[in-house]
């Protein structure tokens, strides 16, 4: 049986994505040249709900949307464990101002892999913004310049985040607690 606890409602969700949207505009008004667009990078599945919340939210700033998505594997041989690119980008990303969105941090193994697959094509700036940072099980280091939420643990579902690929749709962030 698996019962699902309400963590943030979706109105909670909605005042902090209002909050970092226009933390971002103001972060980016002045660093974007005229013409220039911030491109904004989303983590296929999980993030699309977030990213499409957070690029309305960011007021006049102008943007450019890409996606990618990535398989990690625990590769128990090493701490960098394997992420393998199931669709990469569509978008040159040299000299672009670039914000990776993503549902959840949680080892850190994908966004670390992410932020350096990109930071070796060389970004004019690289940010990343997720929804919920969850520090109990880091274990690559990850620098998040926009966090919606910090848990502790616990396994997260709704608003993008899956269990199985189900329940991504929930408004809210919920815990599933998993009893037998
Ligand atoms: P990391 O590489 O360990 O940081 O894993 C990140 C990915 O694992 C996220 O993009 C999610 O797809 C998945 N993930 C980690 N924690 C949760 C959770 O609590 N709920 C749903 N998916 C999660
Ligand atoms: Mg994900």
């Amino acid at each position: 049986m698996a019962k699902m606890n309400l963590v943030y409602s979706r109105e909670e969700i909605a005042e902090r994505v209002t909050a970092i949207g226009a933390e971002i505009e103001r972060d980016y008004k002045d660093v974007l040249a005229k013409s220039e667009r911030l491109l904004v990078v989303g983590v296929l599945n999980g993030a699309f709900i977030f990213m499409a919340d957070l690029v309305r939210a960011l007021g006049d700033l102008p943007v450019d949307v890409d996606f990618v998505r990535l398989s990690s594997y625990a590769d128990h041989t090493s701490s960098l464990g394997e992420v393998v690119i199931l669709k990469n980008l569509d978008t040159e990303i040299q000299g672009r101002h670039v914000l990776v969105v993503e549902d959840i941090a949680d080892c850190g193994l994908t966004l670390a892999w992410l932020t350096e697959y990109i930071n070796k094509r060389h970004p004019a700036s690289l940010k990343v913004a997720v929804a919920v940072d969850k520090q109990a099980r880091r274990k690559q280091p990850v620098n998040l310049d926009y966090v919606g939420f910090t848990v502790d643990d616990g396994f997260l579902i709704g608003y993008g985040l899956d269990y199985a690929q189900k329940y991504r749709g929930l408004p809210g962030l919920y815990e599933l607690e998993i009893t037998e």
